[in-house]
């Protein structure tokens, strides 16, 4: 039997790649990485910073060094950037727009890319993104790409956001999103892509527990291999 593999999952914002990733990890013991947050805490440091999102040398200065630590507890994953806890600031749509701006620069992706293999290269991960099956991990052992209508997807960030207290409309929730899926996917670096040899799960009508059970099944079918 396979163990420690690397698994990719990527998809358009608001497909259910962090619930089901993180639940995914923890039914298989695996540790979660949330690459969407490497690129939300370079866009978080640029609009802070008044960095142009076109400056990609003085956003690849802030890729180097990053004082980061991932803490686990019971609630999910707490990111910590020196002394500052940066979970709840790199939610903001704000941010999320400026990441999506950021994450079109070849030399942000260089580093990231760098940082996130070294997070992913010793298996027994889960690693949540857009380009992982085809760049980050093009040989992870399993890959998912998750999807859903715009609809759906849109009503579940706006939930989120919701959640979190961010004061929005469905209306602007359903353009940020529209607007950086299209940034996503027509960049000339390592666009949101669906690899080849990925496995394609539409979540528009299945429930979080539908999603992990489909997804247990596929990494089931590959560690007896
Ligand atoms: O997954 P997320 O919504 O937190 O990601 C924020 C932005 O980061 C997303 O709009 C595009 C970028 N991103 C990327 O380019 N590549 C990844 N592997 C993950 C995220």
């Amino acid at each position: 039997m396979k163990t420690a593999l690397i698994i990719a999952i990527d998809g358009p914002s608001g497909a259910g790649k962090s619930s089901s990733s993180r639940q995914l990890a923890a039914r298989l013991g695996y540790r979660y990485i949330d690459t969407g947050a490497l690129y939300r805490i370079i866009g978080l440091l640029a609009w802070e910073r008044h960095i142009s999102p076109d400056d990609g040398e003085g956003l690849a200065a802030l890729c180097h060094d990053l004082p980061l630590h991932f803490v686990s507890e019971p609630t999910g994953v707490r990111i910590v950037l020196g002394e500052r806890d940066i979970t709840t600031a790199i939610r903001q749509p704000e941010v999320s727009q400026m990441a999506s701006k950021v994450s079109a620069q070849p030399a942000v992706r260089q580093a990231l890319l760098t940082l996130q293999r070294q997070m992913g290269q010793d298996g027994g991960v889960v690693l949540e993104g857009r380009d992982i099956g085809t760049v980050v991990f093009p040989n992870a052992d399993v890959k998912f790409f998750l999807e859903a209508s715009a609809e759906e997807r849109g009503q579940r960030r706006y939930r989120e956001l919701q959640q979190q207290g961010v004061s929005t409309t469905l209306e602007a929730t359903l353009r940020e999103m529209a607007e950086r899926d299209q940034r996503d996917s027509e960049r000339a670096h390592a666009p949101l892509r669906c690899a080849d040899d990925a496995i394609v799960v539409d979540s528009t009508t299945l429930s979080l527990d539908e999603v992990v059970r489909l997804l247990l099944q596929h990494v089931a079918a590959v560690r007896k291999c």
